[in-house]
């Protein structure tokens, strides 16, 4: 059985919705999952499990959160991640999803494998809700 982390940042709760969901899907597969904010996680979250998804809106200027998501994710930037699979996911206002190009640049340059990526804008709607439960049972699968 795959052991699963999703870890998110959320300020409104619409990328906390996803993360919701997404436990909910990889539930359904494992018994070993854990979903934590990012201010609540730690490296060994990330070291000690097979898959991960990780969560964001659009801040700063169209890019991940960088207060809290960028600096957790720079600790991995010198480890070897020997691609371990990660699923990416967030929310944003305007940007069109151009966030979400820059974390996935960001995730391959440190060594992770993107096996799936999630988009919406501000809150998601029945469909991607039903999205995200997918991509978390594909993640645990
Ligand atoms: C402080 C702040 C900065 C934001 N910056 C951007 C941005 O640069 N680009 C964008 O498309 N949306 C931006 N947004 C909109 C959020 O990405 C969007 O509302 C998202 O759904 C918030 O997710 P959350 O409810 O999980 O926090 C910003 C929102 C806030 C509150």
């Amino acid at each position: 059985m795959k052991k699963i982390s999703i870890i998110y940042s959320s300020n409104g709760g619409n990328v906390e919705v996803l993360a919701n969901e997404i436990y909910e899907g990889a539930k359904s597969v494992s018994s070993d999952v854990t979903i934590k904010l990012v201010s609540e996680a730690t490296k060994e979250d990330v070291l000690l499990a097979d898959a991960v998804a990780f969560g964001s809106p659009s801040k700063n200027n169209n890019n991940i959160d960088q207060e809290e998501l960028a600096p957790f994710l720079k600790q991995f930037e010198l480890t070897l991640n020997n691609n371990k699979p990660v699923l990416l996911f967030g929310s944003y206002g305007w940007d069109n999803g151009e966030f979400m190009e820059k974390f996935k640049k960001l995730m391959k340059d440190y060594g992770f494998n993107v096996i799936g990526d999630l988009t919406v804008n501000e809150a998601p709607n029945k469909d991607e809700l039903k999205r995200a439960k997918e991509l978390g049972e594909m993640l645990a699968k």
